[in-house]
């Protein structure tokens, strides 16, 4: 089933110095449960196709059909952790609720379940600043996933960290999005880790972006995104995605 369908989207920025083209017809489909990674040059408009499958913006031309109608379809999590430091894990990962009034026992014994299964369960009344960058990143992501979205659009959400934890915080993205149910929008730089995590890989062009290619990978086999990497078709994924963006 499709839950969410790009059609021929096209964005124009604005601004007092002229005009910027930031998307030009951009059509994609996104099934539910699916993995999609979004590879493109810097600057090229990716973050601009996440703003607008939020919501934050509106397209110049072309659609956006979700399919549901729930509030919280999307969650958002940005390459920033974006914890407030001078409040505890807990305060922190009820943000959504407090802002949406809903905090309540249910969603609070969902948090509490939340935090006992990725290990955060005995850090919930310390400091940001007392954790990992690892940890921070997953409890941005029970942050978002308070909310119970079903979409998860991530902005680069490991690019801040340093190369061992990012392929630790990785598998534990994967394994709780897996987990969880969730279909996940991630938007990258880097191709290894595209090709760990997604079911399928659009590749844009320079901006203004279009869908240069969408490459199908079957590594579901490998099971996580760091035995994904040891699999003998990695290598030669690789250079597929890196000639695709070199022109
Ligand atoms: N609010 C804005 N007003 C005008 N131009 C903008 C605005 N936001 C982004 N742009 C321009 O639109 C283009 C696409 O921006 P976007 O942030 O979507 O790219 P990106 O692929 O996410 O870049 P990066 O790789 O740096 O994260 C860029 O040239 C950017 O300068
Ligand atoms: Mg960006």
């Amino acid at each position: 089933m499709s839950l969410l369908k790009l059609k021929d989207v096209s964005l124009n920025y604005h601004s007092p110095k002229g005009e910027t083209q930031a998307l030009k017809n951009i059509s994609f489909e996104v099934k539910e449960n699916e993995f999609i990674a979004i590879v493109g040059p810097s600057g090229c408009g990716k973050t601009t196709i996440l703003s607008l499958i939020a919501g934050i913006l509106k397209p110049s031309s072309g659609e956006i059909i979700k399919n549901d109608d729930g509030e919280n379809f999307i969650g958002y999590m940005f390459q920033r952790d974006h914890l407030f430091e001078w409040r505890t894990i807990w305060q922190n990962v009820i943000l959504g609720l407090e802002i949406q009034k809903k905090k309540n026992a249910q969603n609070f014994e969902y948090l509490n379940k939340l935090l006992q299964k990725y290990g955060l369960y005995d850090f919930k009344d310390k400091f940001p600043r007392e954790l990992s960058g690892g940890m921070r990143q997953r409890v941005a992501l029970i942050r978002t996933l308070a909310l119970n979205p079903k979409v998860l659009l991530l902005d680069e959400p490991f690019s801040a960290l340093d190369y061992q934890t990012r392929l630790n915080v990785c598998d534990d993205v994967n394994n709780i999005i897996k987990n969880e149910k969730k279909t996940a929008i991630l938007v990258t730089h880097d191709i290894s880790e595209a090709i760990s995590m997604a079911d399928r890989i659009i590749i844009l062009t320079p901006r203004p972006a279009e869908v240069k290619k969408i490459i199908t990978l079957n590594l579901q086999k490998y099971g996580t995104p760091f035995n994904r990497r040891e699999c003998s078709e990695f290598s030669k994924l690789f250079n597929e995605v890196w000639k695709d963006l070199e022109n």
